[in-house]
């Protein structure tokens, strides 16, 4: 997975200086999940690659890598039951690296890793209503809104709605219907 100005690969354990460096922003923590750490320490980078480490192949985190060194993360969180024909994607790139278009096509390359490596029939991603930037990301990226969910989550106390866009596997030239699922012989 190869571009100019970026790479995705899977994360190592000499990332967790630079992850969190680069992770370690209000402005970055503002427009995602409470569960991402803040501060982020080296200590929440080093658990957070070992866990990717001990995860099943393939890899469903990677790390976005900038002139050798990780600044940020793109990854999806596979669902389960009668859902795990889905998948959730989400992302962050240090503030440094903003606005070069990085992140558009980490996700274009993550949505053809995930439909290439998983059975997905669909990506989907929950976008803070003031989080125009990650909006735009998904759109040009091929993503569309399906629905705005209102008043269905709280971040930094105050109650927001979610953008959820979404991107299906026949955007792409694969064959689903083909594919045996193996969750559900
Ligand atoms: C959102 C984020 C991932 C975008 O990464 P990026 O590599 O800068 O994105 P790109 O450069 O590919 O595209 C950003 C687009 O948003 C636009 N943009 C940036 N800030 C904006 C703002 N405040 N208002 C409107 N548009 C904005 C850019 O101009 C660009 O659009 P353009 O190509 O039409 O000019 C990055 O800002 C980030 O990590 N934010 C914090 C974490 C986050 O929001 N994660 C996603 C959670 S859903």
């Amino acid at each position: 997975m190869n571009t100019p100005d970026f790479i995705l690969r899977k994360w190592k354990l000499s990332d967790a200086a630079s992850l969190a460096e680069n992770a370690n922003n209000i402005r970055i923590w503002n427009n995602v999940r409470d569960y991402f750490p803040h501060p982020y320490s080296q200590k929440d980078g080093k658990d957070f690659i070992t866990m990717c480490n001990e995860a099943p192949e393939p890899a469903v985190n990677l790390a976005i890598i900038v002139d050798g060194k990780a600044v940020g993360g793109i990854g999806i969180v596979l669902q389960t039951d009668v859902e795990r024909i889905s998948a959730e994607l989400g992302y962050w790139l240090g503030e440094k690296y903003w606005n070069r278009g990085i992140i558009t096509k980490a996700v274009g390359q993550m949505a053809e890793y995930a439909f290439n490596n998983f059975q997905l029939h669909k990506i989907y991603a929950p976008v803070f209503d003031f989080n125009i930037a990650s909006q735009k990301v998904l759109q040009k990226a091929g993503f569309e809104r399906e629905a705005i969910l209102k008043q269905v989550a709280i971040k930094n106390g105050k109650i927001i709605d979610l953008h959820y866009y979404s991107l299906f596997r026949n955007c792409f030239s694969y064959n689903f219907q083909n594919k045996k699922d193996i969750n559900h012989p």
